[in-house]
């Protein structure tokens, strides 16, 4: 993809999906500002990216002052914002009277209100410069339920409804917006909540990891790379025409036939 002469913000850009997004969109082209709630893991990775490709920005997205903060540094190192990625995000698990309500708010913080924060500072910088494009990170879960997982699943719902209105509001302003929907991605994320598996599996991780993707049609997590190519594309002039869309990066399991995947735990095989 082309993103000579864009300047991007990526936010949770320390470490998993946004790290390599951040590395796919500088090496088509873009300056980018990443930004975590850690300072020194970001001045870690900035230090692998070439001199002058790169700034950072320490702060929390659920904070509205920080996300004010975030875009400010953004054109402030780049004189524009053309590209916002909403990909900070945590997932914990717990049915609704599990769920601590502390935990609930913690998670629509994060996942819903951040992306509105960081869109409702972004958007008026993108209209002055003539337009931009949003890109921002849900999940599968944001539209198939997650077992024991109501809060992440709600949230990333609601980002992608929130994704759809901001499309609609302001592709007047030529404001595109646009989510992605990934499936399993293996990251810190993933590996930290399915870990926990372990002992009830009777497995180690990469056993945990073959189990939960045994049913889906590419048998296996995605790697953090295999979402930045799509991310890539949003974020350039050749998806000029695409603004409201929901984009599956899920390995298939949207397609998981339910009935079917009961009959292959039960010894039942088709194909070839
Ligand atoms: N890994 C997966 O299987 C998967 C699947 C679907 C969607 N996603 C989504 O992709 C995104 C990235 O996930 P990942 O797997 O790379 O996770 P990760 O835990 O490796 O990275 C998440 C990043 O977000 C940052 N972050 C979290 N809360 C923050 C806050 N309040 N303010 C600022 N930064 C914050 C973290 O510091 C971290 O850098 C998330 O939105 C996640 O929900 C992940």
């Amino acid at each position: 993809m082309d993103l000579n002469g864009k300047v991007a913000l990526i936010t949770g850009g320390g470490q998993g999906i946004g790290s390599v997004i951040a590395q796919r969109f500088i090496a088509d082209g873009a300056r980018v500002c990443i930004t975590g709630r850690n300072q020194a893991k970001l001045d870690k990775m900035a230090g692998t990216f070439p001199p002058g490709s790169v700034t950072t920005c320490a702060g929390d997205v659920s904070k509205s002052e920080d996300a004010v903060r975030m875009v400010e540094a953004t054109v402030s190192f780049g004189g524009k914002i053309d590209v916002l990625v909403n990909n900070a995000g945590i997932d914990e698990g717990g049915s609704v009277v599990k769920v601590d309500p502390e935990l609930w708010r913690k998670m629509m913080e994060t996942n819903l209100t951040g992306p509105f924060l960081l869109m409702k500072a972004a958007i008026p910088h993108m209209i002055r410069n003539g337009g931009g494009s949003i890109i921002n990170i849900a999940s599968i879960g944001g539209l198939r339920c997650l077992t024991g997982m109501p809060a992440y699943a709600s949230s990333k719902a609601g980002l992608i409804m929130l994704t759809q209105q901001v499309a609609l509001d302001y592709g007047p302003y030529k404001v595109r917006s646009n989510v992605v929907c990934p499936g399993g991605v293996r990251t810190a994320m993933t590996e930290h909540s399915l870990g926990r598996l372990k002992g009830t599996l009777n497995t180690d991780l990469e056993g945990v990891f073959k189990v939960i993707s045994s049913n889906l049609p590419l048998r296996r997590f995605a790697a953090p790379e295999e979402i930045t190519g799509i991310c890539s594309y949003l974020a350039s002039d050749d998806s000029s025409f695409m603004t409201g869309s929901v984009l599956l990066v899920d390995g298939g399991a949207a397609v998981v036939d339910v009935a079917g995947a009961s009959l292959a735990s039960a010894g039942v095989k088709w194909g070839v």
